[in-house]
């Protein structure tokens, strides 16, 4: 029987968090393990705002200001994961991934108490179950491509899906000179001679 969207995203909230868990207590390979964490993260999240969180808002016109909110705080998240992700070699790491973690724990909190309720308040058990199936082919459609830019062509994949803002964070991150009058292809360039 198809699992609900509901229960698939409570679920994929538990097993990022195990995975917080492991990086937090030093376990495994820290690089190998940020890296896992960034590639569900983001397909969790874009599963949900391109699947989940539209179907909320269709449901609970009242709901779009939470949706909208919760959007800000994925990319919240992600960009205090990519600054926890660029000090993996440093003292500041312990620091930067503690903020990350707390983000998300901020996140998941209002996710499953207000968001989550409110739709299935909204919807009958068949939708929640078409929702969570959608949910998991966007999510592993989306874990998939992550891997195949992985194989081919490193962290570029990374910088061609990246939005302007996002380049220009990393570039500061990677304290790149001129960055704030470099157009979103001039960053990407900048950032990839700067690997
Ligand atoms: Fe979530
Ligand atoms: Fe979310």
């Amino acid at each position: 029987m198809a699992a609900d969207a509901i229960t698939l995203i409570e679920q994929d909230h538990r097993a990022l968090e195990a995975l917080f868990d492991q990086v937090t207590a030093g376990e495994g390979d820290r690089v190998a393990l940020i890296q896992q964490i960034t590639d569900r993260l983001t397909a969790h999240a874009r599963a949900e705002e391109t699947e989940v969180y539209p179907a909320i808002v269709q449901a609970r016109p009242g709901e779009d200001e939470e949706v909208e909110h919760a959007e800000h705080e994925h990319y919240e998240a992600e960009t205090l994961l990519r600054k926890a992700r660029n000090l993996t070699a440093s003292p500041h790491f312990d620091e930067a991934f503690e903020a990350f973690v707390a983000a998300v724990g901020h996140h998941v909190e209002e996710e499953e108490q207000q968001i989550l309720p409110a739709l299935r308040d909204a919807v009958d058990t068949e939708r929640l179950k078409q929702l969570g199936a959608a949910f998991e082919q966007a999510r592993a459609r989306l874990l998939g491509a992550d891997a195949d830019a992985a194989a081919g062509s490193g962290s570029d994949g990374d910088l061609e899906q990246a939005t302007k803002t996002e380049l220009y964070e990393m570039a500061k991150d990677a304290e790149i000179p001129g960055r704030s009058t470099m157009t979103k292809d001039e960053l990407a360039e900048a950032l990839r001679d700067n690997h």
